[in-house]
């Protein structure tokens, strides 16, 4: 891995080494046509609301609604209305208000609509400057008894790599809750050193105030990302690229303080961007870095969602002691991979999750986060020589061993604490689909001695489901799917694993199971609406491991889509 050198033409190709140590330089070959194609149009030309409507961070009596508005010409201040309805008409208003805007937050408008119902469909519009905005949709959050979460689960939305089609299927679908984001919703990169299917705003990557609210921008006007965010709240972590590539708490692989500047000047301009530009809910006004919260989705679930880049991250391992096919690999016990004081989340968020896990009285702790929690190992280059199997990537939870076995200890009970059930781990980052039972030492299959059998699921304390990439590269290069199989061989906790579709992974909760189905777009070198089904997996109340499962149905009769 390593920076992208900005003088460097765009490399073609994502090598295996590349794609599992997240380097920021690969780049998949598109025809060159694809870069001519046009932007898909907005529905309609709206240059006050040109950056569209989104809403986010819903409970059970409020939601975030968002808007930007583009004066004419610049002006000290913008008045904004704005209106809340039971009906895509917005002839049943329950609220009207005004807000204003100015240059210093971006004209940027971020309304928490309060005094709402819970489990409720509404319909929002915003108006300014003569203007009306498109009508959004969005939904809160149940409280007491409650059936049924189907939501939509994203990551990795690269503007530069290809186009949102997977934005623009979720869009379409009209009986979700909520989209929850995974992080890397967009990325820091300069023109062509990620992906060239689109050209960068600004060119250069991204590092100042103006660089990011100008990165926010490019994104939020894409129309299939105006699509999803009209249709649906988001529930968003931010992952690494939100700033720059593997970030930790005091720096990052992609910042050179040297030419870059302060690294938490950096973040604190990162951050206001993304405050500004996202339809999210600060947890600490006086904290930005801190981002762990709860949703408490009624009586079925609680979104537990991480924070683990920028408020405690430990810096990544760099020993790397044994040659793998996918590169240097770690072995535990490599220095500083027993240190128990390194973390991904800081003991405080630690302390906060595991309080959560054991009080909470919701039937699934599904905890959205950032990188993989389940092992992933590869064997030695040299098999005669060296016939061990070894960790491939310090980012996930493989550097960070003894704070993940510390969260394993917490669901796995104690004599002061009864075991914790029902725990689903939701992950981005890798650009690629995973499903896995959760175990502290799943190579192990005697499971009397703690271990994992691979054929009865006996001894997995939970299950994740990793989803695939919006738009960014995973390995392209398995097409028969032979590098995934092997990976499968050495790791028996794997169900499932392909490394070479984008798409997004549907969930439908409810107080039996917790079914992934993950979904793919057929391309995101063009705009597409060809989707197909891939395959299910659920976890069963109780069960703790995962099973085959099957496409669920759509619910009957939804609310009506914004017009
Ligand atoms: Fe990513």
């Amino acid at each position: 891995m390593g920076r992208p050198n900005q003088v460097k033409p765009a490399r073609t190709g994502t090598s295996r080494r590349e794609f599992f140590k997240r380097s920021g330089a690969g780049t998949v070959a598109l025809a060159a046509a694809t870069q001519l194609l046009p932007q898909v149009a907005a529905a309609a030309v709206n240059s006050v609301f040109q950056h569209g409507v989104a809403s986010g961070d819903p409970l059970t009596d409020r939601v975030i609604l968002w808007t930007r508005v583009t004066p004419p010409s610049a002006k000290s201040a913008v008045s904004v209305s704005y209106v809340v309805a039971t009906d895509a008409a917005l002839a049943q208003v329950v609220q009207r208000g005004s807000s204003k805007t100015n240059p210093g937050r971006d004209y940027t408008v971020k309304i928490d609509a309060t005094g709402l119902r819970p489990g409720t469909t509404y319909y929002y519009q915003f108006s300014a400057e003569g203007a009306t905005s498109p009508v959004g949709r969005t939904k809160t959050i149940p409280a007491g008894s409650t059936q049924s979460l189907r939501m939509a689960v994203v990551s990795c939305s690269n503007h530069a790599y290809g186009y949102f089609n997977a934005y623009a299927r979720i869009a379409e679908r009209a009986d979700l809750d909520l989209v929850m984001h995974l992080g890397d919703y967009l990325y820091e990169y300069g023109n062509g050193q990620y992906g060239t299917a689109r050209a960068t705003e600004p060119t250069h990557e991204i590092v100042s105030l103006t660089d990011y609210r100008m990165r926010h921008a490019q994104y939020k006007r894409d129309a299939d990302s105006q699509a999803m965010h009209r249709q649906h709240p988001m529930v968003a972590i931010w992952d690494d690229h939100e700033i720059a590539n593997d970030s930790y708490k005091t720096g990052a692989q992609n910042h050179q303080p040297a030419t870059e500047g302060d690294w938490a000047a950096r973040v604190a301009a990162g951050l206001q961007a993304y405050y500004e530009w996202m339809p999210v809910r600060p947890v600490d006004t006086t904290n930005l870095r801190k981002n762990n919260r709860f949703y408490a989705y009624g009586d079925l679930a609680d979104l537990i969602m991480l924070e683990e880049r920028i408020s405690a991250r430990s810096q990544q391992l760099t020993a790397a002691t044994h040659a793998t096919p996918f590169g240097a690999g770690f072995a535990t016990t490599d220095p500083g991979y027993a240190d128990a004081g390194r973390s991904p989340l800081g003991s405080e968020q630690e302390d906060w999750l595991t309080s959560r896990l054991r009080s909470t009285p919701a039937r699934w702790k599904m905890l959205g986060q950032g990188v993989m929690f389940a092992q992933l190992k590869a064997p030695g280059a040299n098999q005669t020589t060296d016939p061990g199997l070894y960790f491939i990537n310090s980012d996930q939870w493989d550097g960070y061993e003894p704070a993940r076995n510390r969260i394993y200890a917490a669901i796995k009970g104690d004599n002061a604490h009864p075991a914790v059930d029902n725990v689903v781990v939701l992950t981005g980052d890798i650009h690629s689909s995973w499903a896995a039972d959760l175990n502290p030492n799943p190579y192990n299959p005697v499971t009397a001695a703690g271990g994992y059998n691979k054929t009865t699921g006996e001894g997995s304390l939970a299950v994740e489901f990793v989803g695939t990439s919006v738009s960014s590269p995973g390995v392209d290069s398995d097409t028969t799917g032979q590098i995934a199989g092997a990976l499968r061989f050495y790791n028996p906790h794997f169900k499932y694993i392909n490394l070479t579709r984008r798409g997004y992974m549907l969930l439908d909760v409810n107080p039996q199971r917790v079914v992934s189905e993950w979904w793919y777009v057929d391309t995101v070198a063009s705009p597409s609406n060809i989707q197909t089904f891939a395959v299910a997996f659920e976890v069963q109340h109780g069960s703790n491991h995962l099973v085959p499962s099957a496409q669920t149905p759509s619910r009957a009769n939804p609310p009506l889509l914004a017009p």
